[in-house]
């Protein structure tokens, strides 16, 4: 008795014919999963978020900022309004180097190139021909999310 038959004695033959008939329905919608143990990373509809503050012991005073994901968002003034933050992506437009916060002058830099943006992402010097993308800022009790 060869493998198949033996699989068909122990089976019926189902195994073979379910194994089969599973990855011809895959591969006919093309619905399989590149990650089969996480296949769906984001499964909050809706859910951009590139970065999440706690405010309760995060950018606590005016110019505190935090970087990550992409983005920089900065404490432009005191309270934990929407308004009292200014987020943008920290990719730099003129050849997209990483941007970095300068506390002491409120303002950009991308230090690859020397570009410098004001407070509001507006060019203020440098080769970079445009200013820096805004991003939303969300808050909800003491969590920040940037979108
Ligand atoms: S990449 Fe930022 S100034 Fe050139």
């Amino acid at each position: 008795m060869d493998r198949k038959e033996f699989l068909n004695y122990m089976t019926g033959g189902l195994a073979i014919t379910c194994v089969s008939c599973m990855m011809a329905a895959c591969s006919k919608d093309g619905t399989t999963p590149s990650n089969p143990t996480n296949p769906n990373p984001n499964p909050t509809p809706g859910n951009t978020a590139l970065l999440t503050v706690n405010l309760s012991n995060q950018m606590l005073s005016v110019n505190d900022f935090v970087a990550g994901g992409g983005v920089i968002v900065v404490r432009i003034a005191t309270g934990n309004a929407v308004t009292s933050f200014t987020a943008f992506s920290s990719v730099c437009p003129h050849a997209g180097s990483t941007v970095q916060f300068q506390p002491q002058s409120q303002s950009f830099n991308c230090p690859a190139h020397n570009s410098n943006f004001n407070i509001s992402g507006a060019v203020t010097g440098g080769p970079a021909g445009s200013g820096l993308t805004k991003k939303t800022v969300e808050i909800s009790g003491t969590t920040l999310t940037v979108k």
